[in-house]
């Protein structure tokens, strides 16, 4: 598990990390260069990164917390439906930031200079996702990297 990596009390205080995906719409258009210049654009250090395809099973372990919701199926069908790019984000509260930066779940409601609101397509096909908070993030880091990737 990589979480000792991530141990707030070395670093100043605010310092966080958090789990970035570039998802399938994002990759398959050939968005990833651009959003990754948006989030290095935004003071956000990417210091662990990958591509990856996820399985079906990967995909329903990562979005667990949405098991109950009538999206999942859905959810889970499309995020195993193509190679997805995956970064631990590190800044001064990184998980605020990126949500910042990614805008609103649904493009349609997301502010002029967010990432959906330049390339997301749908509610579905929203183009990245950023975790919700520091806890979750360290949950989902330790899902997708090993502490050998972590260039924390
Ligand atoms: P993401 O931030 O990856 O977290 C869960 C995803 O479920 C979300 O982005 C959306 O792409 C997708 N989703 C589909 N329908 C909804 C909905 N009604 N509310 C929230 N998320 C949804």
């Amino acid at each position: 598990m990589p979480v000792y990596k991530l141990d707030n009390t070395k670093y100043p205080k605010n310092m966080e990390y958090t789990l970035s995906i570039i998802k399938p719409d994002g990759i398959r258009r050939n968005l990833s260069g651009k959003i990754l210049a948006m989030i290095q654009d935004a003071g956000l250090e990417i210091v662990a990164q990958k591509l990856i395809h996820l399985t079906r099973a990967q995909a329903e372990k990562f979005y667990a917390v949405h098991a109950e919701r009538p999206f999942f199926n859905d959810l889970c069908s499309f995020m195993a439906s193509g190679p997805v790019s995956v970064q631990v984000l590190k800044s001064n509260n990184a998980v605020s930031k990126y949500r910042e930066l990614m805008g609103a779940t649904n493009p349609k409601e997301s502010s002029e200079g967010t990432i959906r609101k330049a390339y997301g397509l749908s509610i579905d096909e929203n183009t990245v996702h950023g975790s919700d908070s520091v806890e979750n993030a360290k949950i989902e880091i330790a899902l997708l990297f090993s502490s050998l990737e972590l260039f924390a």
